[in-house]
């Protein structure tokens, strides 16, 4: 818990010397093999921070925790629908990554090769990502919700060597298939060497496809020993895949040093974790959430971490409650869609259960509403634990705005910038907006965890930079009020957030438009009660093609197969045509103010 006072002092401390700030952080977060030269270098729109400094992640979320007596420590729980349990101490846990590791060594996995990881949320998965990380291969996880298409796509981009799967994963009682999505996704892809098998109850290797490998085949085989990759501050860690406004996903690449200095700090600091807390993050690694507080931030901080297969409120609504009860989970951080689920089945379950283990509770991916808020304090957090509303996105690599432990909470609105982070909102030539007013967000100065780069694709990144005065363009409407608090009023680009999950408008309409039968199309979002936002589609089709309900159900199943089950609309409309700008662009803005009734403010730019 920290006072206003002691915030306000560390901020402005934070702010009028950062360089200080961050080396301090850097000095006692992490074990470095090498201290860094420089702290932090800037040639626009690139920087480096630690420049010169060298680590391993891994090293970092295993060995030094073993070596500093936690050998016995649990580090995961794993528990799924059926109630099973497994759990893995920080030694074993530090045996299988480097069994892993040196398994994929002998595939010829390399530093800077790219590993995809499509996989539930088991041990296993954590094992994969750590694995790349000690050996400095750059590792990629896809969501297992994601297509045989979107994983091809991934795949091509980064050509990758190995794809990391498992049989299956369980949802709702019922065994999902990965393994047939991921043969389906890499046929044909010279550089994909191998896909290596989690094969969940007996082992089936495909025989006529020599490039499969059992998970355990490969780990069992090997050193228990695997010598960390030594890496430099700011090689690239992982790729994450998510949505911007053009029709193709960008890779955000993150890297070592920046990355953990950043996800550690912010998870020990804005959670006030003690060293014996259990954690709980809900969020699946093909997020970024995943990343930084399933796997880098808890494990860098020794922490033990639930992890659970399956979805809240299978097989019953109180789910997740019994498992913090039999848990005793200290710290739960999950998405206001998770939480307005939970109130919809009414406080009558959570009082079933003993929630008092719950000391911090967390919110991310959502702007939550005030009532939702209060019924998360008032039913899981029994009125006594602090709410921390974090604002970042997959860019940030960790938290940016945040309402801390013992600061004055407004419910609904995200908090104050993190230690570090100038955070304004401001109109389209970049001039701060007045209080109360609404503009974009932006970030003065580059942080720790800022991506390093979009794979690929620099004029992406470049931007982020370049969109408004040369500071980081968030994508999102803000407002700050007299306290400087700021609240997220959502986005400002065509993305929209089904259920904290970003889904790029152009990405869905390039699939719609795909289908035989569809000319054109324009994604909107509306409001949804529980998921926050839900997707309508606008539709016009071929002459002669018939909209009825068997075409809909064909158009929906083909975005599913084209992206994910995320991205289907719930809505769709056929029309005889879109508004559209004279240069021929969908006005999206025009579609959305007719369907939700709104007056439309500036048509000077329609066509029609
Ligand atoms: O619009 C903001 C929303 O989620 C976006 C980032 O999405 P993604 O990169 O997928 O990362 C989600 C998890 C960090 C943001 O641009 N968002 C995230 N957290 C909040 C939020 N909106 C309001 N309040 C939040 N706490």
């Amino acid at each position: 818990m920290i006072t206003k006072k002691q915030f306000q002092k560390i901020y402005i401390e934070s702010i009028q010397n950062p360089e200080k700030f961050w080396a301090d952080v850097a000095e006692t977060s992490i074990e470095w093999f090498k201290k860094w030269d420089k702290v932090f270098e800037w040639k626009f729109p690139s920087y480096k921070w630690f420049v010169g400094g060298k680590l391993n992640v891994a090293y970092n979320c295993l060995d030094r925790h073993v070596k500093a007596g936690l050998r016995e420590k649990t580090a995961l729980i794993y528990l799924n629908e059926n109630n099973d349990r497994i759990t893995i101490n920080y030694n074993n846990l530090l045996k299988q990554v480097n069994k892993f590791a040196n398994g994929l060594k002998s595939l010829g996995v390399k530093k800077g090769d790219r590993v995809l990881i499509y996989m539930p949320l088991v041990i296993e998965q954590v094992v994969a990502m750590l694995a790349c990380a000690r050996i400095g291969a750059i590792h990629s996880v896809v969501f297992a919700g994601f297509s045989a298409n979107a994983l091809r796509e991934r795949a091509e981009d980064l050509k990758a060597k190995v794809v990391i799967t498992a049989s299956w994963t369980m949802r709702r009682g019922e065994k999902k298939i990965l393994k047939s999505t991921v043969r389906e996704a890499v046929k044909n892809l010279e550089f994909v060497k191998n896909i290596i098998v989690l094969n969940r109850d007996k082992k089936e290797i495909n025989s006529a496809e020599k490039m499969e490998i059992d998970f355990y085949d490969l780990l069992n085989n090997e050193s228990e020993i695997c010598e960390p990759e030594i890496m430099n501050s700011e090689d690239p860690l992982f790729v994450l895949y998510t949505s911007g406004s053009t029709g193709k996903p960008k890779g955000v690449v993150h890297t070592a040093g920046g990355f953990l200095v950043y996800a550690h700090y912010t998870l020990k600091t804005v959670f006030d974790i003690k060293p014996d807390d259990v954690f709980w993050c809900t969020a699946d690694p093909g997020w970024i959430t995943g990343h930084s507080y399933v796997t880098y931030g808890p494990l860098s901080n020794g922490l033990t971490v639930v992890i659970m297969e399956g979805v809240p409120d299978y097989p019953k609504p109180d789910n997740w409650y019994r498992i913090i009860e039999q848990e005793k989970v200290n710290i739960f951080y999950t998405s206001p869609t998770a939480i307005r689920m939970f109130r919809k089945y009414g406080e009558g379950y959570c009082k079933q259960h003993d929630l008092s283990s719950l000391k911090i509770l967390g919110t991310v991916g959502e702007p939550i509403n005030p009532e939702v808020w209060k019924w998360y304090h008032e039913f899981i957090g029994n009125k006594k634990c602090p709410i921390v509303d974090t604002w970042w996105q997959t860019e940030t690599g960790g938290h940016m705005i945040v309402t801390l432990p013992g600061l004055l909470e407004k419910p609904g609105v995200a908090g104050l910038p993190f230690y570090g982070i100038e955070a304004v909102v401001v109109n389209k030539s970049g001039q701060e907006v007045p209080t109360n007013e609404k503009g974009f967000l932006v970030i003065k100065k580059p942080w720790p965890g800022a991506l390093l780069d979009c794979w690929n694709t620099p004029d992406r990144f470049a931007k982020y930079w370049n969109e408004i005065g040369k500071m980081f363009f968030t994508g999102d409407f803000a407002i700050k009020d007299k306290d400087g608090y700021i609240q997220i009023l959502g986005r400002s680009d065509d993305v929209i957030n089904v259920s904290g999950h970003r889904i790029g408008t152009a990405e869905v309409e390039n699939a719609l438009v795909s289908f035989a039968g569809v000319v054109e199309a324009g994604v909107i979002s509306k409001p949804d009660e529980l998921k926050g936002e839900r997707l309508k589609a606008f539709l016009v089709l071929k002459s002669g093609v018939k909209g009825d309900n068997a075409l809909i159900s064909n158009i929906k199943k083909h975005v599913k197969t084209k992206i994910a089950t995320i991205a289907v609309p719930d809505e769709i409309e056929f029309v005889l045509s879109l508004p559209k700008t004279r240069s021929g662009k969908i006005m999206r803005r025009v579609l959305k103010a007719k369907e939700l009734g709104q007056s439309i403010s500036d048509l000077t730019t329609l066509e029609d």
